[in-house]
Protein backbone atom coordinates (compact mmCIF):
# COMPACT_ATOMS: atom_id res chain seq x y z
CA UNK A 1 0.00 0.00 0.00
CA UNK A 2 1.64 3.05 -1.19
CA UNK A 3 -0.12 4.91 -3.82
CA UNK A 4 -4.00 4.75 -2.53
CA UNK A 5 -7.25 5.81 -4.52
CA UNK A 6 -9.70 6.45 -2.36
CA UNK A 7 -13.35 7.06 -4.15
CA UNK A 8 -15.80 8.80 -2.59
CA UNK A 9 -13.28 10.36 0.39
CA UNK A 10 -14.91 13.66 0.29
CA UNK A 11 -18.07 12.04 1.77
CA UNK A 12 -18.15 10.09 5.75
CA UNK A 13 -16.68 7.40 6.34
CA UNK A 14 -14.16 7.62 2.98
CA UNK A 15 -12.81 11.39 5.19
CA UNK A 16 -12.52 9.66 7.98
CA UNK A 17 -10.30 7.22 6.60
CA UNK A 18 -8.04 9.35 4.78
CA UNK A 19 -7.60 11.13 8.38
CA UNK A 20 -6.66 8.39 9.68
CA UNK A 21 -4.21 6.57 7.32
CA UNK A 22 -2.44 9.69 6.75
CA UNK A 23 -1.72 9.93 10.43
CA UNK A 24 -0.56 6.13 11.03
CA UNK A 25 0.93 5.62 7.81
CA UNK A 26 3.72 7.60 7.18
CA UNK A 27 4.48 6.31 3.54
CA UNK A 28 1.39 6.24 1.75
CA UNK A 29 0.33 9.08 -1.12
CA UNK A 30 -3.53 9.25 -0.89
CA UNK A 31 -5.16 10.45 -4.32
CA UNK A 32 -9.32 11.42 -3.37
CA UNK A 33 -11.48 10.86 -6.30
CA UNK A 34 -15.16 12.16 -5.65
CA UNK A 35 -17.61 13.55 -7.54
CA UNK A 36 -19.00 15.32 -4.93
CA UNK A 37 -22.37 15.01 -4.95
CA UNK A 38 -25.19 16.55 -1.83
CA UNK A 39 -23.08 13.66 0.43
CA UNK A 40 -20.11 14.71 -0.19
CA UNK A 41 -18.04 17.90 0.74
CA UNK A 42 -14.95 19.17 0.97
CA UNK A 43 -15.00 20.74 4.20
CA UNK A 44 -14.87 16.99 5.51
CA UNK A 45 -11.13 17.33 4.63
CA UNK A 46 -10.38 20.66 5.00
CA UNK A 47 -7.63 20.22 7.60
CA UNK A 48 -5.77 17.88 5.15
CA UNK A 49 -5.61 20.22 2.12
CA UNK A 50 -2.55 21.64 2.83
CA UNK A 51 -0.92 17.92 3.51
CA UNK A 52 1.29 17.10 0.30
CA UNK A 53 0.95 13.16 0.98
CA UNK A 54 -3.14 14.13 -0.27
CA UNK A 55 -4.26 15.37 -3.38
CA UNK A 56 -8.41 15.90 -4.59
CA UNK A 57 -9.66 14.86 -7.86
CA UNK A 58 -12.85 15.97 -8.46
CA UNK A 59 -14.71 13.47 -10.89
CA UNK A 60 -17.18 10.46 -11.08
CA UNK A 61 -15.98 6.89 -10.57
CA UNK A 62 -17.77 5.60 -13.75
CA UNK A 63 -15.20 8.67 -15.82
CA UNK A 64 -12.99 5.79 -17.07
CA UNK A 65 -10.76 8.25 -18.78
CA UNK A 66 -10.10 9.72 -15.70
CA UNK A 67 -9.51 6.99 -13.59
CA UNK A 68 -7.56 6.06 -16.48
CA UNK A 69 -5.39 8.88 -16.01
CA UNK A 70 -5.32 8.93 -12.22
CA UNK A 71 -3.97 5.29 -11.79
CA UNK A 72 -0.85 6.16 -14.12
CA UNK A 73 -0.48 8.99 -13.03
CA UNK A 74 0.14 8.39 -9.56
CA UNK A 75 0.79 4.54 -10.01
CA UNK A 76 -1.97 3.55 -8.05
CA UNK A 77 -1.66 0.03 -6.31
CA UNK A 78 -4.56 0.30 -3.90
CA UNK A 79 -8.14 1.51 -4.47
CA UNK A 80 -10.34 1.63 -1.20
CA UNK A 81 -14.08 1.91 -3.08
CA UNK A 82 -16.55 3.98 -0.88
CA UNK A 83 -17.86 5.55 -3.55
CA UNK A 84 -21.49 5.40 -3.83
CA UNK A 85 -25.66 6.54 -3.26
CA UNK A 86 -25.85 5.79 0.55
CA UNK A 87 -29.29 6.34 1.66
CA UNK A 88 -31.69 3.33 1.86
CA UNK A 89 -34.85 6.57 2.05
CA UNK A 90 -33.49 8.03 -1.25
CA UNK A 91 -33.42 4.63 -3.16
CA UNK A 92 -36.58 4.13 -2.28
CA UNK A 93 -38.27 7.55 -3.95
CA UNK A 94 -35.26 7.28 -6.95
CA UNK A 95 -33.06 4.05 -7.27
CA UNK A 96 -31.54 5.23 -10.76
CA UNK A 97 -28.48 6.85 -9.14
CA UNK A 98 -27.92 3.76 -7.21
CA UNK A 99 -27.52 2.13 -10.89
CA UNK A 100 -25.08 4.45 -12.11
CA UNK A 101 -23.29 5.40 -9.17
CA UNK A 102 -22.86 1.72 -7.76
CA UNK A 103 -23.41 -0.59 -10.27
CA UNK A 104 -21.96 0.92 -13.06
CA UNK A 105 -20.06 2.94 -11.44
CA UNK A 106 -18.11 0.35 -9.60
CA UNK A 107 -17.59 -1.68 -12.81
CA UNK A 108 -15.85 1.17 -14.78
CA UNK A 109 -13.55 1.05 -11.86
CA UNK A 110 -13.07 -2.43 -12.05
CA UNK A 111 -12.34 -1.97 -15.45
CA UNK A 112 -10.19 0.46 -15.05
CA UNK A 113 -7.85 -2.01 -12.44
CA UNK A 114 -7.98 -4.25 -14.26
CA UNK A 115 -6.38 -2.93 -17.68
CA UNK A 116 -3.60 -1.06 -15.83
CA UNK A 117 -2.97 -4.07 -13.74
CA UNK A 118 -3.21 -6.75 -14.98
CA UNK A 119 -3.46 -6.46 -19.13
CA UNK A 120 -0.29 -3.76 -18.60
CA UNK A 121 0.98 -5.80 -16.07
CA UNK A 122 2.01 -2.35 -13.86
CA UNK A 123 2.46 -4.35 -10.72
CA UNK A 124 2.51 -8.03 -9.67
CA UNK A 125 -0.38 -9.44 -8.21
CA UNK A 126 0.81 -9.44 -4.54
CA UNK A 127 1.85 -5.29 -4.76
CA UNK A 128 -2.01 -4.47 -5.81
CA UNK A 129 -5.44 -4.68 -4.51
CA UNK A 130 -9.15 -3.53 -4.97
CA UNK A 131 -10.67 -2.95 -1.43
CA UNK A 132 -14.45 -3.12 -1.42
CA UNK A 133 -16.75 -0.73 1.15
CA UNK A 134 -19.79 -2.53 1.54
CA UNK A 135 -22.82 -3.12 3.86
CA UNK A 136 -24.53 -5.90 5.92
CA UNK A 137 -27.70 -4.62 4.14
CA UNK A 138 -27.04 -7.33 1.35
CA UNK A 139 -28.17 -10.27 3.38
CA UNK A 140 -31.59 -8.69 3.95
CA UNK A 141 -33.26 -9.33 7.28
CA UNK A 142 -32.87 -11.25 9.96
CA UNK A 143 -35.86 -12.77 12.23
CA UNK A 144 -35.72 -12.71 16.18
CA UNK A 145 -33.96 -16.52 16.11
CA UNK A 146 -31.51 -16.60 13.35
CA UNK A 147 -27.68 -16.47 13.75
CA UNK A 148 -25.90 -13.09 12.84
CA UNK A 149 -24.61 -12.61 9.53
CA UNK A 150 -21.65 -14.58 8.73
CA UNK A 151 -19.45 -14.25 5.65
CA UNK A 152 -21.35 -17.39 4.71
CA UNK A 153 -25.19 -16.03 4.71
CA UNK A 154 -26.33 -15.63 1.39
CA UNK A 155 -27.18 -12.71 -0.10
CA UNK A 156 -30.99 -11.38 0.23
CA UNK A 157 -31.43 -7.36 -0.23
CA UNK A 158 -34.69 -5.72 0.13
CA UNK A 159 -34.02 -2.07 -1.03
CA UNK A 160 -32.70 -0.55 -4.33
CA UNK A 161 -29.92 0.75 -2.07
CA UNK A 162 -28.82 -2.75 -0.97
CA UNK A 163 -29.10 -4.54 -4.05
CA UNK A 164 -27.23 -2.00 -5.38
CA UNK A 165 -24.38 -3.00 -3.26
CA UNK A 166 -25.21 -6.45 -3.42
CA UNK A 167 -24.86 -5.91 -7.87
CA UNK A 168 -20.71 -4.09 -6.89
CA UNK A 169 -20.49 -7.15 -4.36
CA UNK A 170 -20.92 -9.75 -7.43
CA UNK A 171 -18.96 -7.85 -9.59
CA UNK A 172 -15.86 -7.26 -7.51
CA UNK A 173 -16.15 -11.18 -6.80
CA UNK A 174 -16.49 -12.48 -10.24
CA UNK A 175 -13.12 -10.04 -11.03
CA UNK A 176 -11.55 -11.92 -8.92
CA UNK A 177 -12.60 -15.22 -10.02
CA UNK A 178 -12.49 -14.39 -14.03
CA UNK A 179 -9.45 -12.12 -14.03
CA UNK A 180 -6.98 -13.05 -10.92
CA UNK A 181 -7.97 -9.28 -9.79
CA UNK A 182 -6.88 -9.52 -6.13
CA UNK A 183 -9.76 -7.81 -4.26
CA UNK A 184 -11.00 -7.68 -0.44
CA UNK A 185 -14.70 -6.77 0.58
CA UNK A 186 -15.89 -5.92 4.07
CA UNK A 187 -19.52 -5.46 4.72
CA UNK A 188 -20.06 -2.91 7.79
CA UNK A 189 -22.90 -2.69 9.78
CA UNK A 190 -24.04 1.06 10.52
CA UNK A 191 -21.06 3.67 11.01
CA UNK A 192 -21.46 6.76 13.31
CA UNK A 193 -19.66 9.26 14.54
CA UNK A 194 -17.67 12.55 12.94
CA UNK A 195 -18.66 13.94 9.18
CA UNK A 196 -21.93 11.74 8.90
CA UNK A 197 -24.45 13.55 6.47
CA UNK A 198 -27.22 14.77 8.68
CA UNK A 199 -30.28 12.70 6.97
CA UNK A 200 -28.46 9.78 8.92
CA UNK A 201 -30.72 8.71 11.87
CA UNK A 202 -28.05 9.51 14.39
CA UNK A 203 -26.97 12.90 13.09
CA UNK A 204 -30.40 13.76 12.22
CA UNK A 205 -31.62 12.95 16.32
CA UNK A 206 -29.05 15.02 16.99
CA UNK A 207 -29.26 18.69 14.92
CA UNK A 208 -33.36 17.63 15.06
CA UNK A 209 -33.48 17.31 19.32
CA UNK A 210 -31.02 20.21 19.27
CA UNK A 211 -33.42 22.66 17.46
CA UNK A 212 -36.20 21.05 18.90
CA UNK A 213 -37.87 19.60 16.03
CA UNK A 214 -39.75 15.90 15.82
CA UNK A 215 -37.40 13.19 16.28
CA UNK A 216 -39.11 10.78 13.59
CA UNK A 217 -39.51 7.31 14.25
CA UNK A 218 -40.16 4.91 11.75
CA UNK A 219 -42.79 2.64 12.33
CA UNK A 220 -42.91 0.96 15.99
CA UNK A 221 -39.07 1.85 16.59
CA UNK A 222 -38.17 -1.77 17.66
CA UNK A 223 -36.08 -2.45 14.41
CA UNK A 224 -32.27 -3.67 15.06
CA UNK A 225 -29.06 -2.64 13.74
CA UNK A 226 -25.59 -2.79 14.51
CA UNK A 227 -23.94 0.13 14.76
CA UNK A 228 -19.65 0.67 15.07
CA UNK A 229 -18.15 3.58 15.62
CA UNK A 230 -16.50 4.98 12.28
CA UNK A 231 -12.62 5.32 13.64
CA UNK A 232 -12.98 1.57 14.52
CA UNK A 233 -14.16 0.60 10.61
CA UNK A 234 -11.30 3.11 9.42
CA UNK A 235 -9.17 0.40 11.19
CA UNK A 236 -10.99 -2.77 10.43
CA UNK A 237 -10.34 -1.71 6.35
CA UNK A 238 -6.52 -1.25 6.64
CA UNK A 239 -5.91 -4.55 8.97
CA UNK A 240 -8.22 -6.52 5.85
CA UNK A 241 -5.88 -4.75 3.22
CA UNK A 242 -2.57 -5.07 5.13
CA UNK A 243 -3.15 -8.81 6.89
CA UNK A 244 -6.44 -9.98 4.93
CA UNK A 245 -5.37 -12.59 2.19
CA UNK A 246 -6.76 -11.16 -1.43
CA UNK A 247 -10.31 -12.94 -2.25
CA UNK A 248 -11.85 -12.77 1.28
CA UNK A 249 -14.50 -10.89 2.45
CA UNK A 250 -15.05 -10.04 6.26
CA UNK A 251 -18.10 -8.94 8.16
CA UNK A 252 -17.28 -6.12 10.52
CA UNK A 253 -19.53 -4.72 13.56
CA UNK A 254 -19.32 -3.36 16.78
CA UNK A 255 -20.96 -6.15 18.50
CA UNK A 256 -23.73 -3.88 19.95
CA UNK A 257 -27.83 -4.00 18.60
CA UNK A 258 -29.82 -1.62 19.98
CA UNK A 259 -33.74 -0.92 18.50
CA UNK A 260 -33.70 2.19 16.79
CA UNK A 261 -35.88 3.08 20.07
CA UNK A 262 -33.16 2.73 22.01
CA UNK A 263 -30.41 4.20 20.43
CA UNK A 264 -32.67 7.45 20.34
CA UNK A 265 -33.92 7.45 23.97
CA UNK A 266 -29.90 7.17 24.48
CA UNK A 267 -29.00 10.27 22.59
CA UNK A 268 -31.80 11.90 23.99
CA UNK A 269 -30.14 11.57 27.35
CA UNK A 270 -26.88 12.18 26.37
CA UNK A 271 -28.40 15.66 24.94
CA UNK A 272 -30.14 16.24 28.36
CA UNK A 273 -26.51 15.85 30.08
CA UNK A 274 -24.72 17.99 27.49
CA UNK A 275 -27.21 20.96 26.99
CA UNK A 276 -28.86 20.51 31.05
CA UNK A 277 -30.27 24.38 30.20
CA UNK A 278 -31.78 23.67 26.76
CA UNK A 279 -35.86 24.40 27.69
CA UNK A 280 -36.29 21.66 24.95
CA UNK A 281 -35.34 18.58 27.82
CA UNK A 282 -36.23 15.99 27.97
CA UNK A 283 -35.51 15.94 24.86
CA UNK A 284 -37.22 12.33 24.31
CA UNK A 285 -40.64 14.12 24.76
CA UNK A 286 -39.66 15.26 20.63
CA UNK A 287 -39.57 11.49 19.93
CA UNK A 288 -42.43 10.86 17.13
CA UNK A 289 -43.38 7.81 15.80
CA UNK A 290 -44.03 8.15 12.12
CA UNK A 291 -45.44 5.88 8.64
CA UNK A 292 -42.68 3.18 8.39
CA UNK A 293 -40.41 3.16 5.47
CA UNK A 294 -41.35 0.33 2.95
CA UNK A 295 -39.20 -2.76 2.91
CA UNK A 296 -37.96 -1.98 6.33
CA UNK A 297 -35.06 -4.64 7.37
CA UNK A 298 -36.40 -5.33 10.63
CA UNK A 299 -32.71 -7.03 12.38
CA UNK A 300 -29.25 -6.75 11.57
CA UNK A 301 -26.57 -8.62 13.69
CA UNK A 302 -23.27 -9.29 13.23
CA UNK A 303 -20.72 -12.40 13.65
CA UNK A 304 -17.35 -10.78 14.05
CA UNK A 305 -15.32 -13.91 14.60
CA UNK A 306 -14.01 -14.10 11.05
CA UNK A 307 -12.15 -10.38 11.34
CA UNK A 308 -11.15 -10.80 15.01
CA UNK A 309 -9.46 -14.57 14.82
CA UNK A 310 -7.54 -14.37 11.36
CA UNK A 311 -6.85 -10.41 12.26
CA UNK A 312 -6.93 -9.71 15.13
CA UNK A 313 -9.44 -6.59 14.85
CA UNK A 314 -12.14 -5.95 17.24
CA UNK A 315 -14.12 -2.96 17.88
CA UNK A 316 -12.44 -0.37 20.66
CA UNK A 317 -15.54 1.87 21.57
CA UNK A 318 -18.58 0.90 23.45
CA UNK A 319 -22.40 2.39 22.21
CA UNK A 320 -22.27 4.52 24.81
CA UNK A 321 -18.59 5.88 24.78
CA UNK A 322 -18.95 6.38 20.61
CA UNK A 323 -22.38 8.31 21.24
CA UNK A 324 -21.11 10.80 23.74
CA UNK A 325 -18.12 11.29 21.63
CA UNK A 326 -20.34 12.14 18.69
CA UNK A 327 -22.97 14.25 20.48
CA UNK A 328 -20.31 15.64 21.60
CA UNK A 329 -18.49 16.69 18.18
CA UNK A 330 -22.01 17.82 16.31
CA UNK A 331 -22.30 20.47 19.14
CA UNK A 332 -19.03 21.73 18.96
CA UNK A 333 -19.67 21.35 15.06
CA UNK A 334 -22.39 23.04 14.50
CA UNK A 335 -21.25 25.46 11.61
CA UNK A 336 -20.30 22.26 9.66
CA UNK A 337 -23.84 20.69 10.19
CA UNK A 338 -25.78 24.53 9.08
CA UNK A 339 -23.26 24.45 6.02
CA UNK A 340 -23.68 21.10 4.71
CA UNK A 341 -27.27 21.09 5.51
CA UNK A 342 -27.93 24.42 3.72
CA UNK A 343 -28.22 22.81 0.76
CA UNK A 344 -31.71 23.60 -0.92
CA UNK A 345 -31.98 19.78 -2.10
CA UNK A 346 -31.32 18.71 0.49
CA UNK A 347 -34.03 21.19 2.69
CA UNK A 348 -36.47 19.90 -0.14
CA UNK A 349 -35.51 16.26 0.42
CA UNK A 350 -36.18 16.89 4.34
CA UNK A 351 -39.25 17.87 3.93
CA UNK A 352 -40.35 15.72 1.33
CA UNK A 353 -39.34 12.40 2.83
CA UNK A 354 -41.25 13.58 6.38
CA UNK A 355 -44.17 14.71 5.28
CA UNK A 356 -44.63 11.32 3.27
CA UNK A 357 -44.48 9.20 6.08
CA UNK A 358 -47.55 11.34 7.68
CA UNK A 359 -45.07 13.96 9.70
CA UNK A 360 -46.79 17.54 9.91
CA UNK A 361 -44.37 20.13 8.19
P1 LIG B 1 -21.67 9.14 2.03
O1 LIG B 1 -23.00 9.18 1.38
O2 LIG B 1 -21.42 9.96 3.25
O3 LIG B 1 -20.54 9.56 0.98
C1 LIG B 1 -20.50 9.06 -0.33
C2 LIG B 1 -19.43 9.84 -1.08
O4 LIG B 1 -19.35 9.30 -2.41
C3 LIG B 1 -19.73 11.33 -1.21
O5 LIG B 1 -18.58 12.09 -0.92
C4 LIG B 1 -20.14 11.48 -2.68
O6 LIG B 1 -19.84 12.77 -3.20
C5 LIG B 1 -19.31 10.38 -3.32
N1 LIG B 1 -19.86 9.93 -4.61
C6 LIG B 1 -21.15 9.60 -4.88
N2 LIG B 1 -21.27 9.23 -6.16
C7 LIG B 1 -20.03 9.31 -6.70
C8 LIG B 1 -19.49 9.02 -7.98
N3 LIG B 1 -20.27 8.59 -8.99
N4 LIG B 1 -18.17 9.19 -8.18
C9 LIG B 1 -17.37 9.64 -7.19
N5 LIG B 1 -17.82 9.93 -5.96
C10 LIG B 1 -19.13 9.76 -5.71
O7 LIG B 1 -21.37 7.61 2.29
P2 LIG B 1 -20.75 6.85 3.54
O8 LIG B 1 -21.77 6.69 4.58
O9 LIG B 1 -19.44 7.45 3.86
O10 LIG B 1 -20.52 5.41 2.88
C11 LIG B 1 -19.32 5.11 2.17
C12 LIG B 1 -19.37 3.67 1.72
O11 LIG B 1 -19.52 2.80 2.84
C13 LIG B 1 -20.51 3.35 0.76
O12 LIG B 1 -20.03 2.48 -0.24
C14 LIG B 1 -21.53 2.65 1.65
O13 LIG B 1 -22.31 1.75 0.90
C15 LIG B 1 -20.63 1.94 2.63
N6 LIG B 1 -21.21 1.68 3.95
C16 LIG B 1 -21.75 2.71 4.66
C17 LIG B 1 -22.26 2.45 5.93
C18 LIG B 1 -22.82 3.56 6.77
O14 LIG B 1 -23.39 3.28 7.82
N7 LIG B 1 -22.66 4.82 6.42
C19 LIG B 1 -22.22 1.15 6.45
C20 LIG B 1 -21.66 0.13 5.68
C21 LIG B 1 -21.16 0.41 4.43
P1 LIG C 1 -30.31 5.03 8.51
O1 LIG C 1 -29.40 5.89 9.34
O2 LIG C 1 -31.06 5.69 7.39
O3 LIG C 1 -29.44 3.83 7.99
P2 LIG C 1 -29.88 2.46 7.24
O4 LIG C 1 -31.24 2.62 6.70
O5 LIG C 1 -28.83 2.36 6.20
O6 LIG C 1 -29.80 1.39 8.28
O7 LIG C 1 -31.38 4.37 9.45
C1 LIG C 1 -31.03 3.57 10.55
C2 LIG C 1 -32.30 3.02 11.14
O8 LIG C 1 -33.07 4.10 11.68
C3 LIG C 1 -33.19 2.35 10.13
O9 LIG C 1 -33.82 1.22 10.75
C4 LIG C 1 -34.22 3.41 9.78
C5 LIG C 1 -34.36 4.17 11.08
N1 LIG C 1 -34.67 5.62 10.94
C6 LIG C 1 -35.71 6.17 11.67
O10 LIG C 1 -36.42 5.49 12.43
N2 LIG C 1 -35.95 7.51 11.53
C7 LIG C 1 -35.22 8.30 10.70
O11 LIG C 1 -35.51 9.52 10.59
C8 LIG C 1 -34.15 7.72 9.96
C9 LIG C 1 -33.31 8.55 9.05
C10 LIG C 1 -33.91 6.36 10.12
Amino acid sequence: MRNVLVTGGAGFIGSNFIRYMLAIEPEINIVNLDALTYAGSLENLRDLSSQDRYKFVHGMVGDRSKVDQILRDHAIDTIVHFAAETHVDRSILGPAMFIETNIVGTFELLEAARSYWINESAFSSDQVRFHHISTDEVFGSLGPEDPPFSELTPYAPNSPYAASKAASDHLVRSYGKTYNLPFSITNCSNNYGPYQFPEKLIPLMISNALNGLPLPIYGDGKQIRDWLYVEDHCRAIREVIRKGNPGETYIVGGNTQPTNMLVVQTLCEIMDECLPNSKFVPHESLITHVIDRPGHDRRYAMDISKISTELGWTPKLTLEEGLLKTVQWYLENQAWVEAISNQADYQEWLSRNYIQRGGQK
